[in-house]
């Protein structure tokens, strides 16, 4: 495992490149991430899709894991042998992952860096898994931006949490101020047109868990040019 960057550098470049459209994942609450998440049955739930849709890649390949957070996916990574990139913002909570999972982060190549500008070459992984980023704290101007970075770098899919407005709810204009939070705000129809405008289709969709105006869900996403 390697993590790129000092600490102290990596959090001074998270505060002056990434600004104010992203969460501060730092200190306590990178500390404590897991322990209040986990208690929570939503978290279970998501976990058994993800891991699922996972193992549905074939062994060895590679992974592209963005916001890598504490690395809640690193055991079922190992048990198909990928090799991993683990990307997040925050040094804090990468060095979480490496506290909670030393042993299975050991061979990751985690780095500090931003999901709308990706440090990673163009079609040089097989798979992007993205949990609990799309869904709810990112803007919808910036998942503009991390979805075209997702689709330069994979080479087959990504796996994208996102949150699909409930059909019974008025729909909401497209596209949304570049500002606008991106939780429950689309309904199927304008997900579909944000993907496509990304060069991606939905190939799947698998419900996760409620949200009181919508569904979060992970949907299996593929360029729409292969
Ligand atoms: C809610 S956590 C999700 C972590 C993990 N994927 C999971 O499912 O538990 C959101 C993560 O996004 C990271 N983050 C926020 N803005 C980011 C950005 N622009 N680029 C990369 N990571 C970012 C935070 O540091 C935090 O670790």
């Amino acid at each position: 495992m390697q993590i790129r960057f000092g600490m102290g550098l990596a959090r001074r470049i998270q505060r002056q490149l990434l600004g104010a459209s992203t969460d501060d994942f730092s200190g306590d609450k990178a500390r404590t991430y897991e322990l209040v998440r986990t208690r929570h049955p939503n978290w279970d739930a998501e976990q058994a899709v993800y891991e699922t849709l996972v193992s549905g890649f074939a062994d060895r390949s590679v992974v592209l894991d963005v916001p890598f957070g504490s690395g809640r996916f690193a055991d079922v990574y190992n048990r198909k042998h990928m090799s991993v990139i683990g990307i997040d913002s925050s040094p804090d909570m990468l060095a979480e992952a490496v506290r909670l999972r030393v042993e299975a982060t050991r061979e990751f190549d985690l780095r500090v860096g931003d999901a709308r500008r990706l440090p990673v070459d163009d079609a040089s992984v097989d798979v992007v898994v993205c949990c609990r980023f799309l869904a709810g704290i990112v803007s919808f101007g910036d998942a503009r931006k991390v979805l075209a970075e997702f689709r330069r770098v994979t080479r087959s899919a990504a796996i994208i949490d996102l949150a699909i407005r409930n059909a019974d709810l008025p729909s909401l204009r497209y596209p949304p101020r570049r500002r606008a939070p991106m939780n429950e705000k689309l309904d199927r129809t304008q997900l579909d047109r944000l993907l496509a405008e990304a060069g991606f289709g939905i190939e799947s969709i698998h419900p996760t868990f409620a949200k009181p105006d919508g569904m979060r869900v992970a949907a299996v996403c593929v360029p729409l040019s292969r």
